[in-house]
């Protein structure tokens, strides 16, 4: 049975794809048999003619990891906008059925899934009001929640945490990104530990060179080597 995670964001750009791309590149780097899952991406690039998520190729230029980006990332919009909007003005609804066909086909070829989320948690999905979180619980992940280092990140985790606890969604752990380690986000992630009530918290430091639209990894792969044991991580991991 493979197992995964759900990597899911405080908000939107607090660097759920750097994370996802450097969880990637130390799974593959061990050879966990691991796939990328990216239902739902707003930002597209075309490469050779093909329409592929901006998300889907950083990971791949950092971790190698490539698969028919129909499989990886079966809802794709060009406009960077929430996903219920792209869909409407892109007029492409995303069909759960869809994304739970290509989740069972990586299941079937992989026996590890990073999955990463688009913003946060309380995304709508459609004009009717099916949410990312509904697509997350029905997909059987839990999660790791990625939050900014910096100042409103207290309470943009915590309201996270608190929400995802309210309608039943596991948070295995808080991924702090892209710390300075000011004397601020040191006392950001002290308190975050204190009172999330989450056991594993873990820093990720600022990196250099790193711009996900640009697809640039500057030195994502030495941090996260430096900054992560992929073994705890994968033993946080669920059956799916
Ligand atoms: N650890 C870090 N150090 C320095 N810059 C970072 C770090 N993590 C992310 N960034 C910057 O933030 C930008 C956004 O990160 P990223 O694309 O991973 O966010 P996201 O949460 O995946 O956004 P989206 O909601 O659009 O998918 C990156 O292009 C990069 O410039
Ligand atoms: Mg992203």
């Amino acid at each position: 049975m493979p197992k995964g995670i759900y990597i899911v964001g405080t908000d939107t750009e607090v660097g759920k794809t750097v994370v996802s791309a450097g969880l990637m590149h130390l799974m593959l780097a061990q050879k966990y048999r691991s796939s990328y899952f990216k239902p739902v991406a707003s930002g597209a690039i075309v490469i050779n003619g093909i329409t592929e998520a901006i998300d889907a190729v950083f990971v791949r230029t950092a971790s190698g990891f490539s698969e028919e980006p129909g499989n990886i990332t079966p809802f794709v919009f060009k406009n960077e906008v929430a996903p219920h909007l792209a869909a409407r003005l892109e007029q492409m609804p995303i069909d759960v059925g869809v994304i739970k066909d290509r989740f069972q086909y990586l299941k079937g070829c992989y026996e590890w899934i990073i999955a990463e989320g688009a913003g946060g948690l309380a995304v709508p999905l459609n004009d009717e009001g099916y949410m990312q979180y509904d697509l997350i619980r029905e997909l059987g992940f839990s999660c790791l929640l990625v939050a900014n280092a910096g100042l409103g990140t207290i309470n943009h985790t915590l309201l996270s945490v608190h929400f995802a606890r309210s309608i039943g969604l596991k948070i295995k752990g808080i991924i702090i990104n892209g710390s300075t380690r000011s004397l601020l986000e040191r006392d950001n992630a002290e308190t975050i530990i204190k009172l999330a009530g989450v056991p594993a918290v873990i820093t990720i430091p600022a990196l250099t060179g790193v711009d996900t639209e640009k697809c640039q990894i500057g030195n994502l792969k030495e941090v996260f080597e430096k900054s992560i044991v992929i073994d705890q991580i994968v033993a946080e991991m669920d059956e799916l």
